[in-house]
């Protein structure tokens, strides 16, 4: 990949809401890889979360409720909802997830994770703001919300999510055995984050950003990609230092992918990617160039079975 210009990383970095929507979705992608051979260290993310934090009310609906309205076919409308509620609903579940992450590893850790926590709780309230003011579904609690949106939702929650939330339970035993740490962070930070999660941003902001539809959720949901770049960097320095500290847990972190690309695919219905201008080809592609890039860029490397497994990707669309 072509190195970022200086200009791009300032005007990603540094970018307040109201700027964020001149920002092309695909600099905040490479923006996400720019550290990845590098990678800051906790304290420096931890800092970079508080200079790049956002306050989620200041996102502006207004031209988002007329362009759901009146400029979008009821099938984009449809194609949207169903890759976005993934989002709605993954959000919530890592937010009351990570805590029981939070209570292992180094001090260094444990402040980072603070701020992720903050974050994905913020991004909780981004989708429950959207949902209610431009998709206009009914609910007077955030749970309410959630519920209404779910008969959207094409993942099946026994994928990912459901495998997350059982390492997450396993976890809860014993918040510092390395090997847990490392299948929990395999799924969330390796799959749902840095692959699943950069694959929806990348389809449905492309989709805002040629169509010129729904700037605030350009806007927050760009401003969300931003902040996925600090959880993807964090969790590949803790998968990469864990296999520094025991070699060993490369097996884990192919087992725990194994299972991951045994189980993908499993959605209970297919979305119509093609009303964003998608094909099943390309987000195919996209989600295969999504992995092997972190993969690659942090020094994992796979057996041949796994590389034929990844080969075999199929579309899943959800992320947190
Ligand atoms: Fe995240
Ligand atoms: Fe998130």
């Amino acid at each position: 990949m072509p190195e970022m210009s200086e200009e791009k990383v300032a005007a990603v970095e540094g970018s307040s809401l109201a700027q964020i929507n001149d920002i092309d979705i695909d600099d905040v992608i490479d923006y996400v890889h720019k550290d990845l051979k590098r990678l800051p260290g906790y304290l420096d993310l931890y800092r970079r979360y508080l200079r790049q934090r956002w306050d989620v009310f200041d996102i502006d609906f207004t031209r988002d409720v007329r362009d759901w309205s009146e400029s979008m076919t009821q099938e984009e409308r449809d194609a949207f909802v169903a890759i976005s509620s993934g989002f709605h609903h993954g959000e919530r579940q890592v937010e009351v997830e990570l805590p029981v992450f939070m209570l292992g590893g180094s001090e260094e850790s444990r402040i980072y994770m603070s701020s992720q926590i903050e974050d994905e709780a913020r991004h909780t309230v981004f989708f429950d703001r959207f949902y209610r003011e431009v998709v206009g579904l009914p609910g007077d609690s955030v749970q309410e919300v959630l519920d209404a949106s779910f008969e959207h939702v094409s993942e099946t929650f026994v994928g990912p999510f459901g495998l997350l939330a059982y390492q997450a339970d396993e976890l809860r035993a014993d918040p510092d055995d390395l090997a847990a740490r490392v299948r929990y962070g395999t799924t969330y930070f390796l799959w749902i984050e840095g692959v699943l999660a950069l694959s929806v941003m990348k389809i449905t902001l492309s989709y805002c950003r040629n169509r010129g539809f729904l700037p605030g959720y350009y806007a927050g949901f760009t401003a969300t990609c931003r902040d996925e770049a600090r959880h993807v960097q964090f969790g590949m320095r803790f998968l990469r230092e864990a296999v520094q500290q025991d070699p060993r847990m490369l097996q884990e972190i192919h087992e725990t992918l194994r299972t991951i690309l045994m189980i993908n695919g499993a959605t209970s219905r297919r979305v119509m990617l093609e009303a964003l201008g998608w094909s099943q080809e390309e987000v195919r592609r996209l989600m295969i160039r999504q992995l092997t890039m972190k993969l690659t860029d942090v020094g994992i490397g796979l057996p041949p079975d796994l590389e034929r497994m990844i080969s075999g990707i199929q579309p899943e669309l959800a992320g947190g």
